[in-house]
């Protein structure tokens, strides 16, 4: 049985967890005297020879992207979290700001240190409102005990830290889309590449991260490379922020190494609610294709969840009883990513409409057996072909549906309507 690894979130019972000196008294900002002995490529190396892939769902490798950034560009240079937290069904970083902030601003101050950024910014989603106070608690906290400012620990290093509002949209989290926000224009993604690390927040190279990344940089610092890596698989190393909701005993976030199974961490979480059956699940969000009870002992690391046809993502496991009409939890969420496309591509813009259209039919046994060919058909004209990964996303939870619960969506149309009790459900009421 694969144990909890709490590293993110160990201090989050702890009393007043978010304040400088609970961090403080657990050893907390010590990694920043570890790295300024250090130069700003060793730091780079630590992280790099960790194995720390990007923890806001693609996995792109940490270090590398940091030496991705050109230094000898006479520009600025920045460090960006992204804490626009809105995938469905993710709940990790909000909590861990709210539980553990200082976790995330030392990070900032280490990565910012290993690129040579000056200025860090913290773009967080604008409706979560009491996540932005605290973290700029935070900041003015560490800013006050000298762990920002001028000559940070009297090692000549400076850095600034802005915490960013966004404004509600979730397109606002891929990465382009938030530059384009926090340079005051209207929240769309940019052509990549370049990508930001060439070309990023006012055409000045940048790392954009996002908030569990940077969060997990101090302990690597602190515990070096070796000790992150003997966490997790081969390829998927270290521990990660699993967040569990929907039908199950005990949801919430349950730090653990990559390759954990669902098994395993339903196991911990009293498994699903009592008297009921696991029907299907998402391993990272509505965006990733959905998996079934087949896929109980499915490892949860990049190359797992792949293996069996989806994506890791953001680890957000929503799990869904057999109460749950299939067909309705997918017509939600399409209807979620119809409202939230940008609009900017033809394929998303007009195929998410099209797909609620199908799904709004096929719900109500209103559609024909054509309308799921229709659907797919429809799937295949935006993924792959709109501009950017929220259209691909899209697609994700309708055609794995059909390829999973076919015969659920043939039931509408037998049945004249849904077959199922929306009272007895509690995932969608
Ligand atoms: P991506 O794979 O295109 O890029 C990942 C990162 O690697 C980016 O920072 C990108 O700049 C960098 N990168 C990739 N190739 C590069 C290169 N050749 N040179 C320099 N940098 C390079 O993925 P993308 O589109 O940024 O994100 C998609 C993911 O976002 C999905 O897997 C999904 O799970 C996740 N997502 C997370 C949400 C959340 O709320 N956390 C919301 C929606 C999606
Ligand atoms: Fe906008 Fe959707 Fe196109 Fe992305 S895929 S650019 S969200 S319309």
């Amino acid at each position: 049985m694969t144990e909890l690894t709490p590293v993110l979130t160990d201090i989050w019972d702890a009393e007043q967890s978010w304040k400088l000196a609970t961090y403080a008294a657990r050893g907390g900002y010590s990694a920043l005297d570890t790295a300024f002995a250090m130069s700003p490529d060793a730091v780079i190396a630590a992280v790099k020879d960790s194995g720390l892939r990007g923890r806001g769902g693609a996995g792109f490798p940490t270090g590398m992207k940091w030496s991705f950034i050109p230094q000898d560009n006479p520009k600025p240079k920045y460090l960006v979290v992204n804490a626009d937290e809105s995938e469905p069904g993710t709940c990790k970083d909000i909590p861990l700001m709210m539980g553990n902030p200082h976790v995330l601003v030392e990070g900032v101050i280490l990565s910012s240190y290993a690129i040579r950024a000056n200025k860090a910014f913290i773009y967080i989603r604008g409706e979560v409102v009491h996540v932005i106070r605290r973290v700029q608690a935070a900041v003015a906290e560490a800013y006050a005990a000298g762990h920002l400012g001028q000559d940070i620990h009297g090692s000549g290093y400076d850095l600034d830290i802005v915490v960013h509002a966004g404004a509600g949209a979730y397109i606002c989290g891929e990465e382009t889309a938030l530059l384009e926000g926090l340079e005051g224009r209207r929240g769309q993604p940019r052509l990549r590449p370049p990508f930001p690390a060439v070309a990023g927040l006012y055409a000045s190279p940048t790392v954009i991260n996002n908030v569990e990344s940077i969060a997990s940089v101090p302990a690597i610092v602190k515990n070096g490379a070796a000790w992150f890596g003997s966490m997790g698989t081969e390829k998927s190393k270290g521990h990660g922020i699993f967040s569990l909701s929907g039908h199950v005993e005990r949801p919430g976030q349950y730090e653990a190494p990559l390759g954990i199974t669902l098994r395993e961490l339903l196991d911990l979480a009293g498994g699903v609610r009592a008297g009921h059956q696991l029907k299907f699940w998402t391993p990272g969000g509505s965006s990733t294709p959905l998996l079934t009870a087949e896929h109980l002992d499915v490892p949860l690391d990049f190359e797992g969840v792949g293996a069996a046809g989806s994506m890791l993502g953001t680890r957000a496991l929503q799990i869904f009883d057999e109460t749950v009409c299939v067909v309705r939890a997918v017509l939600r969420w399409t209807e979620f990513y119809k409202h939230e496309s940008c609009g900017k591509c033809t394929p998303c813009r007009e195929g998410t409409w099209w797909l609620v259209q199908a799904l709004t039919r096929l719900e109500n046994g209103q559609g024909t057996e054509a309308d799921l060919d229709q659907l797919l058909d429809q799937c295949d004209n935006i993924l792959g072909r709109s501009f950017c990964a929220l259209g691909d996303g899209a697609t994700s939870p309708v055609s794995s549906s059909i390829q999973h619960f076919r015969d659920e969506y043939l039931a509408h149309l037998s049945h004249g309507g849904c077959p199922f009790d929306p009272a007895k459900s509690t995932a969608w009421a």
